[in-house]
């Protein structure tokens, strides 16, 4: 009897929704619907579990604010965002991968000439990163906009420092004729997502840690061409097997070349020695 109360419910939501004019918003309605209730139903969900459910998504909005959004860091960590940014991305077979936004992107960082050190001032391991952004037929996109950030040595980003004095380790940059881009910064290091909130709750209830590998993120536009949101991992680091929010693809994954010190082809002085990254990124065409 409290079977068939069940379906009759599941089917009773439905024939409302199915009403809706739009249909897409009618497939997507009818969809959660189903497989809403089905989870419900599948797990035996009690109402003390329905509570906390309620509870801890109350949460996640009251933690969002501006520069902090804990949903989208719970799509994140549920694997959502990477399987959407899959699905958004399923004909590109010569592009370069994409992955995560990530919560740190600004669209007002200061553009900076090529050459520039985004690092400056900041400890670590120098750095210098030479990309080509080219068409996914190879032909190089002069004027590509190249934005590009990372954490500090401390794994943290400019913007979660509250009493910072502007940004620092993000830079936006033109490429030049050949779709060259050139940096200087430092090497990144692996560090935690904001774990100080439900989503962090989350993660301990769960025994998973809040770590990503290390990288360099890119949000990579052209004329005529798909915007491309990526890092590149830096190979060899830690995490790059568990990575929180399943950002790594194997194709992201680069080798940084080790020079010894001395003097660097732009004439910096390094007398630790300097690190360089070279990459090829292709943006497929609209
Ligand atoms: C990031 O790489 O900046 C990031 C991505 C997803 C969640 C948190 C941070
Ligand atoms: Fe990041």
């Amino acid at each position: 009897m409290s079977h068939d109360v069940e379906t009759e419910l599941t089917a009773a939501v439905s024939a409302q929704f199915a009403r809706t004019p739009d249909p897409r918003l009618r497939k997507i309605l009818l969809a959660l619907t189903s497989h809403l209730h089905a989870f419900a139903r599948e797990t035996a969900l009690t109402f003390k579990e329905w509570r906390q459910g309620v509870e801890f998504l109350t949460r996640v909005g009251h933690m969002s604010r501006d520069g902090r959004q804990e949903f989208i860091l719970l799509s994140d960590v549920l694997g959502l965002s990477m399987l959407v940014d899959a699905i958004e991305h399923r004909t590109q077979e010569s592009a370069t991968e994409s992955t995560v936004l990530g919560p740190f992107f600004v669209d007002d960082a200061l553009t900076r000439p090529n050459g520039a050190d985004i690092g400056a001032g900041h400890p670590g391991d120098l750095l210098l990163v030479n990309a080509v952004v080219a068409g996914a037929d190879g032909h190089p996109l002069a004027d590509a906009d190249v934005v590009v950030w990372q954490s500090d040595e401390d794994g943290r980003y400019d913007i979660q420092y509250p009493e910072r004095d502007g940004y620092f380790l993000r830079g936006r940059f033109r490429a030049d004729a050949q779709g060259h881009v050139q940096f200087w910064t430092i090497v990144p290091p692996a560090y935690p997502i904001p774990d100080d909130g439900p989503v962090g709750d989350l993660l301990n209830a769960s025994d998973r840690h809040p770590w990503r590998p290390a990288h360099v993120h890119f949000h990579i536009s052209a004329a005529g061409h798909r915007t491309l949101v990526t890092h590149l991992f830096v190979a060899g680091g830690a995490y790059l097997d568990s990575d929180v929010v399943f950002g790594v693809k194997q194709s992201l994954v680069v080798d940084l070349a080790q020079h010894a010190p001395g003097t660097a082809p732009d004439g910096r002085a390094c007398p630790a020695g300097w690190k360089t990254l070279d990459h090829r990124f292709q943006l497929s065409a609209l």
